[in-house]
């Protein structure tokens, strides 16, 4: 198999250093690997497959000759540095948020819609973490019975935030002040996840279901959602409640979900089967479980899933979504 030149942006951040570790692990064809952050980080050393790479500062020309270029080091550095590296030659897939709502930009949840890359611009955007894990159960659903609208309530966990998350966790939980979220997160949920907009809704509510639309090709499907941060280190929670235009059946949504790639059915409450974060923290599974037939509407289920929001949520969605891209080139 032919090798290839990779270069991670954000490489120090919990997403960047999850990118080496999942890359590692699903043995992309790596024939040299370059790694960048911000000034602060210049010279730190990070391990990948056994070997010890320095990290750099970003410069002009520094992506001439990469073949993959994975971002996560925040929309304003993407703004700037994808555009650059695309020009430059390398694919870049992007975690941040900048490019996703981009016309030219292919929105890729690979499981559901790797062809869109094609035809388009060389940036290809990561969803946001939520959306993820809840479009792919909801793909599935629509296979089975045709959906028609949803509404999401999100259990997010602090790594979303990054590391100034999970460190604020751990300085709360220390008894000591909260220093990034608005209230003490380890002691009561916060329904405050990125900047409000005057119609009351967050941006990263609007992220759900902006993107929820982009990735299924439905650009009219009715979505709301409501995002609130809790305190867990890691793997995001969302109930579904989705309403569709064919009758629906729980063993079928069951089969429709098992059967769906990348999907865990656990959903046998009475014996405490169930998504829980501790079992979705560490892999790239989405799990779904609590599926029942909604008592509110006709033709609606209920649903939850929880998946690891650092992994399938950002890493490992863009390393799978690098994979299934040589897999291509390489037919
Ligand atoms: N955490 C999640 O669950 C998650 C999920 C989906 C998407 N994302 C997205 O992924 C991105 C990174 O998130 P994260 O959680 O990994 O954040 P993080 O832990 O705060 O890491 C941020 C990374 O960006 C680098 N960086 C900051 N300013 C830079 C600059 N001017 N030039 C080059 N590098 C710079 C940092 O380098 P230094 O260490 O040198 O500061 C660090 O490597 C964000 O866009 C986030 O929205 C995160």
């Amino acid at each position: 198999m032919k090798s290839y030149n990779f270069a991670v942006v954000g490489a120090t951040g919990l997403v960047g250093r999850t990118f080496l570790k999942v890359m590692e692990e699903y043995h992309l064809p790596v024939k040299s690997l370059r790694l960048f952050a911000s000034a602060k980080s210049l010279g730190v050393k990070l391990t990948y497959a056994g070997k010890e790479y320095e990290v750099e500062e970003l410069k002009e020309g520094c992506f001439v000759g990469t073949d993959f270029a994975l971002f996560s080091a925040g929309a304003s550095v993407s703004k700037i540095w994808a555009k650059v590296a695309s020009d430059e030659g390398a694919l870049v897939v992007d975690n941040s948020s900048q490019w996703r709502m981009e016309e030219d930009c292919a929105l890729i949840v690979p499981e559901i819609n790797i062809d869109d890359y094609k035809d388009k611009s060389r940036i290809i955007a990561n969803p946001n973490c939520s959306t993820i894990q809840s479009v792919l159960p909801l793909k599935a659903l629509d296979e089975a019975f045709g959906l028609k609208k949803v509404t999401f309530t999100t259990y997010q966990a602090v790594s979303g935030s990054g590391k100034k998350g999970l460190d604020d966790l751990a300085r709360c939980e220390r008894g000591e002040k909260n220093q990034f979220y608005p209230y003490d997160i380890s002691k009561t949920c916060i329904p405050e996840i990125d900047i409000f907009y005057d119609d009351g809704y967050s941006k990263e509510e609007m992220k759900m279901v902006n993107e929820t639309r982009k990735i299924l090709h439905r650009p009219d499907l009715k979505i709301s959602a409501t995002c609130i941060r809790v305190p867990v280190p890691v793997a995001h929670g969302v109930v579904m409640q989705a309403e569709f235009k064919k009758p629906v059946d729980v063993i079928k949504a069951r089969i429709a979900l098992a059967n769906y790639e990348d999907i865990k059915v656990l959903d046998d409450p009475k014996n405490h089967i169930y998504p829980v974060s501790t079992i979705a923290a560490g892999n790239d599974y989405v799990y779904v479980g609590r599926i029942r037939k909604d008592l509110a509407v006709d033709n609606g289920l209920l649903l939850y899933s929880v998946a690891d929001n650092v992994r399938k949520g950002a890493a490992s969605n863009a390393v799978q979504i690098v994979k299934k891209i040589i897999a291509e080139w390489e037919h």
